[in-house]
């Protein structure tokens, strides 16, 4: 699987010139696209400009020499490589697994070309199984999750040891276990309305590009 997750960050990596301005994912497929641009930077003298997804990233990215700016000092990203957790046939996917959602969203939005590396255990025919991570603000978390308990969602805080995970926006992540969502474009919506909602997992129909390694090799699945 390791092995799976390298060949698709590697391969992702092809995507980046020189002079790119070059969103940089979260994740442990993430990670590989992110080693290969450093490797690149170093050796090949690439010149590009990084605005990352997390804290984390930005660790790994200012370790491998690769330059930075903060998502506000740009206009537009040429290009963001990102892993997901879900990716159904339409190209809608569940994002959030690491917890970095909200920023990825946020650094996703303004990209011209946003593509997602994957192996091929991601693909799904419905979303749902992975846990949906919804972003919370931590005042009125508790209304938050009793509403979801309400409507069926089975709710859970994620939790860091005995603490309330806390994201890098230092908000709370409540996944819920939904093990279908029929409807992805209906769910958003109804997220997106809640108040105490930050953020949620479902990037519907954002993504132009999904990488997948496979035990057959690379195949690329491109939004119509
Ligand atoms: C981080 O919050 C996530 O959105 C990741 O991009 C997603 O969970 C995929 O991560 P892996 O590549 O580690 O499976």
């Amino acid at each position: 699987m390791e092995k799976l997750k390298e060949q698709a960050g590697i391969h992702a990596a092809g995507y980046v010139q020189n002079g790119m301005v070059v969103g940089l994912g979260t994740g442990s497929t993430a990670y590989y696209f992110v080693q290969e641009l450093g490797r690149r930077v170093q050796e090949e003298g690439l010149e590009i400009v990084g605005v990352t997804t997390s804290h984390r990233t930005a660790d790994q990215a200012r370790g491998l020499g690769i330059p930075l700016k903060s998502i506000d000092e740009v206009d537009q990203v040429d290009v963001t490589v990102d892993g997901a957790d879900e990716v159904d046939p339409d190209l809608n996917g569940i994002k959030g697994g690491g917890g970095a959602l909200l920023m990825e969203k946020v650094v996703a939005l303004p990209t011209k070309e946003y593509i997602w590396v994957v192996d091929e255990s991601k693909l799904v025919n419905c979303l749902g199984a992975f846990p949906l991570p919804v972003e919370v603000v931590q005042y009125g978390a508790q209304q938050v999750f009793r509403r979801f308990e309400r409507a069926g969602y089975k709710p859970s805080f994620r939790m860091d040891g005995d603490r309330y995970f806390k994201t890098d926006m230092q908000n709370y992540i409540i996944d819920l276990q939904l093990d279908e969502i029929p409807d992805p474009l209906a769910l958003a919506q109804e997220l997106d309305l809640m108040v105490g909602v930050v953020e949620h997992g479902l990037f519907n129909q954002m993504v132009q590009r999904v990488i997948v390694a496979g035990q057959d090799g690379i195949k690329e699945l491109n939004a119509e």
